[in-house]
This record gives structure tokens, C-alpha cells and sequence, in this order.
């Protein structure tokens, strides 16, 4: 009789078939070393078992934008409280951002993230770098430290110092390596030009769209974009957020150089009703717009503009964020929310199943070369995202493991939820408890 380490029975995995059609089929899970060993029904095989019967079998979910503030703002959140989130949120992996506090600019930092992250893995972790003005000659080597997700670039000021604010510097950046860049694309010279007309000291929250508008993104995005054509560097664009760019770069996605983001938040909250009810708590950048812009996102959504979704998990603690705006600082927790909210809007039909796996495990995948994991396919890595689409549930403030101890969703009926989440053949989370933290940096090809 076949040996297993493990075994998930009657499990409704998703996968492509031989024809590369996205199909769902009841089946058992033979995990063997870590690796997906075998992909049948009626497996018998002498190993421990679970029974996965009525349930859904993701490839690992992987969130590809997180901020998890250490070093330097652990009151807001620690790598370890971070990923904890991800793996209560059934999310099998994540890339996360370098506006720590000092920036994850250097070797040195990446290595201080790495080994952090290393005592305490409840998911899979990879680190971006930052690119300042200063270390643009070092880019292509720092962008090859294993355990690098690549450059981030923020075009417009956020959290943090991280700034490259004029096309010459962002042509450098671009020159300066091969891997895909992340990019946070709002336009500074208009950003400080409309900060200062709108005389926002003066405004509340509802202005923050006013500020950060259509033009501060599109402008941004259309730049980023013709300097990436000239200099061939595949770039994503992080976080769009506009009907605008939508129609832009759907025109502008041929041969894979541009792909791009959106989040879940964006799909899900809108303006004016998100400031009404929570006020700067809703406070993110690009910031949170009106129903046509959310529509747009969904039309991206479903018609391939979209290529990942990421939740730009920014925890600010309440105190913080009920500063009076300006002041108060942008982003909203997002991890561990992700994937309830997601399978919510698929149970609601506005998406398919099959297409949340291509935006959250295999588009991740294959925009930023994860080795061995995306796909329920016999020789990869055993990371399984396992949700139930019936179970109908209330997201809640006291479920949120971040330390920021909020969610915008606080309240929130949702239809389908993680229930376990596995790494390597290891669960990390099962039914609402952490299990045992085996995650490990990813593997890139590049
Ligand atoms: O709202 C945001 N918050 N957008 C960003 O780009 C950064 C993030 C943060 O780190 O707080």
C-alpha cells in the first residue's frame, strides 16, 4: 500500500485540467516530504487522514502587499503578529513592504527581516526593498538577496520616507535591474501642489479622494508606464484605484511588462458612505472612491485587467487614526480579511472561484517567479488555502490578531470563511486555531 505523511479526502480542489481549463473535482490529497504526491479519487493509502468533505481546495493563497512595521512601529504590528493574521485569514504567504522604520534599504535590513520573520513563520514571507534616491546604483544586486520579493518604489509620498519623486530617478531605479518592479503610483509634484490649493488643514476625510484624485494616479501611472516600455523592465502597478487607469492599462497589458493590482477594500467599501460610517478609519492610499470607480475595478476585475489582488495590510492603531485628518495616517488592517471578503463576493457572483485562485495564488506566482507553489499539481509544494463557502460568519474586531486590533469590517456578514490553511503539509491554522508555524521564505526563479 502507497505511504503518505498526509492525506486530505473529498476535498473539491480546484485546478486546471490537461487542457488548462479550470476545473473542480472531489478528490484526495497525498502529501508526502512537503510536495503534493498524489491527486486522485479514492486514494487509499495507509496515513492520517482529514476529511475535507463539502469543502474547497485552494492552491495556497498568497497576499503580495503587506506592511507589518517591524522594525521600528512594533506598537502598530510585529512580522510575527503579521503573520499570524495571514494564517488565521487562511493566506499561505506573503510579500511585504519596506517602509519600516529605518527602511529595509540595505542587505542588512533585508537580513534583520529575514531572521525575524524566521522565528515565528505562520506563513511563507519574502521582503521587498525600498528604492531611495541613495541606493539606486546597488538596486540589481539587493534585488537578487534571496528572500527578496524585488524593489518597491513609492512615486508619491505615503507612510513612511520612502520617496522617488521625479522621472529621472525613477528611470535609474528602472535601469538598475531585472526583476518586476512594485509600484506605488501616485504623482508627488501633484500631490504637494494639491495639498497646498485645497487648503486641506482645514477639511475632513471626505476630501482625502479630492486630494488624491484621478489625475494624481493617472499621471503617475502613465509616466511609470512609458518609462518602463523605454527601459523593457516589467513593473506591477500596485493599488489602482481608478476607472482611468483601468481603461489605460487594459490598453497597455500586451506582452505582461505591466500587470496589475487592485484590493479588496477597493471592491468592497466606496465613498461617500465609507468616510460617513468610519470616518478616517477608511483613510488609505490611493484612497477609497466612489461607486464608478469601484465598478470599474470589478469590470478590470472580470475582464483580465487585474492580474493579483493585495490587501495593503497597513495597521495604524486607533489612537492614531483618530487624529484629526490631515493627520491621521493612511491604511487599514487587511491580511486576515482578505480572503472571507473575497469568498463573500464570489458567493454574491461577482467573481468566480476560479478567479480569485488566478488573482490570489496563480497570477502571484507567475508575475514574480514563486517557485513550486500556485497550483494544485502533483510535485508542488503541499500550501493549501481550505474554505468553506456555506459557513456564513460576522467579521469581528476580536478575531483580528494584528496589532493594530481593527478591521474596517468590524460587523460585517460575510458568506464563506477560511478554515484551515497548510504549509508544506503542515497545518498553520485550523478552525480559527494557529496549529504550528512551519513557513519558510519563498523561492524565486529569476
Ligand atoms: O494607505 C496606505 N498605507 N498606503 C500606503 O501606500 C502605505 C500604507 C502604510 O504603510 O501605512
Amino acid at each position: 500500500m502507497a505511504h503518505f505523511d498526509y492525506i486530505i479526502k473529498n476535498a473539491t480542489c480546484i485546478l486546471r485540467n490537461t487542457s488548462k481549463n479550470w476545473t473542480s473535482e472531489v478528490l484526495d490529497v497525498g502529501i508526502q516530504n512537503g510536495k503534493i504526491q498524489s491527486l486522485k479519487a479514492g486514494l487509499s493509502a495507509d496515513a492520517e487522514t482529514f476529511d475535507a468533505t463539502g469543502l474547497h481546495l485552494l492552491p495556497g493563497l498568497i497576499d503580495t502587499q503587506v506592511h507589518f512595521r517591524q522594525p521600528g512601529l512594533e506598537h502598530k504590528e510585529t512580522i510575527a503578529t503579521g503573520l499570524k493574521g495571514a494564517a488565521l485569514g487562511g493566506i499561505t504567504g506573503v510579500f511585504e513592504m519596506p517602509n519600516t522604520a529605518p527602511p529595509t534599504d540595505c542587505p542588512e535590513r533585508l537580513q534583520e527581516k529575514l531572521a525575524i520573520a524566521s522565528k515565528d513563520p505562520w506563513a511563507n514571507y519574502a521582503f521587498f526593498a525600498g528604492a531611495t534616491p541613495e541606493n539606486i546604483p546597488q538596486l540589481n544586486s539587493l534585488e537578487l538577496t534571496p528572500g527578496c520579493c524585488g524593489v518597491k518604489v513609492f512615486m508619491g509620498s505615503s507612510t513612511g520616507s520612502l520617496l522617488i519623486s521625479t522621472e529621472e530617478l525613477l528611470d535609474g531605479v528602472l535601469k538598475n535591474g531585472k526583476r518586476r518592479v512594485a509600484i506605488h503610483s501616485e504623482d508627488e509634484a501633484l500631490l504637494v501642489k494639491r495639498f497646498k490649493s485645497l487648503n486641506l488643514d482645514s477639511k475632513t476625510v471626505f476630501s482625502h479622494p479630492e486630494w488624491r484624485n484621478e489625475e494624481v494616479a493617472l499621471t503617475s501611472t502613465k509616466k511609470l508606464v512609458r518609462l518602463a516600455k523605454l527601459n523593457r523592465r516589467p513593473v506591477h502597478v500596485l493599488h489602482v484605484t481608478t476607472a482611468e487607469e483601468m481603461a489605460f492599462l487594459k490598453q497597455e497589458k500586451e506582452g505582461g511588462l505591466v500587470t496589475v493590482e487592485t484590493t479588496p477594500q477597493h471592491l468592497t467599501l466606496y465613498a461617500p458612505d465609507c468616510y460617513e460610517r468610519l470616518g478616517t478609519l477608511a483613510q488609505m492610499n490611493p484612497p477609497i472612491r466612489d461607486k464608478k470607480h469601484q465598478e470599474a475595478l470589478w469590470k478590470a476585475i472580470n475582464d483580465g485587467t487585474v492580474d493579483v489582488l493585495g490587501s495593503d495590510h497597513a495597521p495604524h492603531t486607533i489612537e492614531e487614526k483618530n487624529r484629526p485628518y490631515p493627520k491621521s495616517p493612511s491604511g487599514m488592517t487587511g491580511v486576515q480579511t482578505t480572503v472571507p471578503l473575497m469568498l463573500d463576493h464570489v458567493n454574491h457572483k461577482r467573481l468566480s472561484l476560479y478567479r480569485l485562485v488566478e488573482l490570489l495564488a496563480e497570477r502571484p506566482c507567475q508575475i514574480y517567479g514563486i517557485k513550486n507553489k500556485g497550483a494544485l499539481q502533483v510535485g508542488r509544494d503541499a500550501d493549501f488555502t481550505l474554505v468553506d463557502l456555506k459557513t456564513e460568519r460576522i467579521i469581528e474586531n476580536s478575531w483580528i490578531a494584528s496589532l493594530a486590533g481593527w478591521s474596517p469590517f468590524d460587523g460585517k456578514k460575510v458568506m464563506g470563511w477560511p478554515k484551515g490553511t497548510m504549509i508544506g503539509g503542515n497545518w498553520t491554522m485550523l478552525e480559527d486555531q494557529l496549529q504550528v508555524p512551519l513557513g519558510r521564505s519563498f523561492e524565486f526563479e529569476f
